[in-house]
């Protein structure tokens, strides 16, 4: 892919990826130990990241990681209450929140039990203000964005063809999502793209074509809203499972995985 393009890295299978994936992030927080007071990051919802979040909760990572320093914000959030099965913050709860040692104060959960998406989108936003104030650039700086891919190339709950994708100047918004007959609250691509880490998680064969899609034109297409993720301050990282990866890798036999170069720009 070259110096242009995202680092992809290739896991056996989905626990194998949210083993790297943890002792990535792990190794990115301790990193910033000693130079940052609250290290904040961006949460992906769904069913991928269920399995890291529970992997860093327990063994080296519960007790390497630093909680105290950690703030944990979400990239979108289905429009229900925190209890709702659909809720990515109690999937977070669930696997994570209520087995490490973090701060109350450090969890800062989208309002989706509120009565109005756009007031909760507001909401949120003055939170986010309240945490990293004004910044230069004008947009919140994440040090760590964990994000999905959907089978349709969506990614948080920006979709295919939503005027949130549009966004340019609110850091959150509130679509409807047709296909899902639902609001969702989203993190916006500018605020997605003034972090300076972004990963996605994605596995399971179902995702191999969006993957191949996705990869062979991430610099010359921008067709999903996924290549629309650009960080300005540093290459995503994919980390994918061989079944997602399968029509982009393919095994010698020998172990190695070799890459196509004609799926990659
Ligand atoms: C959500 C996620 C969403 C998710 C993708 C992939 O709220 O559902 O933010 O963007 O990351 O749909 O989901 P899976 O990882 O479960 O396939």
């Amino acid at each position: 892919m070259g110096d242009k393009g995202p680092e992809i890295i290739i896991t056996r299978d989905l626990e194998e990826l949210s083993q790297k994936a943890a002792e990535f992030i792990a190794g990115f927080i301790t990193d910033l130990e000693k130079t940052k007071e609250r290290i904040a990051i961006a949460l992906s919802g769904g069913t991928t990241p269920k399995r890291l979040y529970e992997r860093l909760a327990i063994g080296p990572f519960h007790k390497d990681i630093p909680w105290n320093q950690v703030h944990l914000f979400w990239g979108d959030e289905r429009f229900v209450p925190p209890g709702h099965p659909d809720s990515n913050y109690r999937m977070v709860y669930e696997a994570l929140i209520s087995k490490v040692p973090i701060p109350s104060e450090n969890v800062h959960r989208m309002p989706g039990e509120m009565a109005y998406p756009q007031a909760a989108a507001d909401e949120y936003e003055e939170n986010l203000h309240r945490f990293f104030g004004s910044s230069p650039e004008g947009w919140p700086r994440f040090d760590l964005v964990i994000l999905g891919v959907g089978s349709d190339g969506h990614t948080a709950s920006l979709f295919p063809g939503s005027e949130a994708l549009k966004e340019r100047r609110r850091w959150v918004a509130a679509p409807y999502v047709e296909k899902l007959n639902a609001y969702r609250l989203t993190l916006t691509l500018p605020v997605f793209n003034s972090a300076d880490q972004v990963i996605f998680l994605v596995n399971g064969k179902e995702k191999a074509r969006i993957v191949k899609e996705l990869l062979a034109g991430y610099n010359t297409k921008t067709i999903f809203p996924v290549q629309m993720i650009k960080p300005r301050h540093g290459k995503p990282i994919f980390f994918l499972d061989r079944p997602s990866a399968s029509l982009i890798y393919y095994n010698t036999g020998n172990g190695s995985m070799n890459r196509f170069r004609k799926f990659i720009g």
